[in-house]
């Protein structure tokens, strides 16, 4: 079995992180997500320590749905953060899920290390894992100077 596949129980979570959870939760409970049903909670800490919280937002235009994580990463910018340290979803499944590869790429951008944790909607059990695990591959600033002359526009 993968690391990032192993299931923790709820115990073995610290007590920042069970605060976090806390967090997530609250904004899951504001999840608009009518054509999916599927309600998810973020909650982002950056390098201050400051928490930033994200739901998913639907649209019945539906490519203009947005997730939890990128709402509370574009909070965290938007509210003077700068880099994401960790990640923690309240996930509305039974086996907790990580997140979608756009989200990935968002964290990519402001915390390539950060720490990913995912609760299960039972509060139960967790699944943690690094970017460098979820994303190894990753897209990024440095690919971007690769072009023919070097130059980052
Ligand atoms: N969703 C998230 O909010 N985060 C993820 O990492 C995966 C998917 C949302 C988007 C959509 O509203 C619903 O879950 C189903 O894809």
């Amino acid at each position: 079995m993968r690391n990032i596949d192993k299931l923790y129980p709820i115990l073995e979570l610290s007590s920042d992180l069970k605060v976090m959870f806390g967090y997530a939760i609250g904004a899951q409970e504001n999840s608009y997500a009518p054509y999916s049903g599927f309600h998810v909670g973020c909650v982002v800490k950056d390098d201050a320590g400051l928490l930033h919280t994200g739901c998913n937002v639907e649209n019945a235009s539906y490519s203009a749905t947005i997730c939890a994580e990128r709402v509370a990463i574009t909070k965290m910018i938007s509210e003077g953060g700068n880099q994401i340290k960790t990640v923690l979803l309240a996930s509305p499944t039974e086996i907790p899920v990580f997140p979608c590869g756009i989200c990935l790429q968002t964290i990519q951008e402001f915390g390539p290390q950060a720490e990913i944790i995912s609760v299960n909607s039972l509060g139960s059990l967790f699944k943690k894992a690094s970017m460098k695990e979820l994303n190894p591959s990753s897209f990024s600033t440095e690919q971007l100077r690769l072009n023919n002359n070097g130059d980052v526009f």
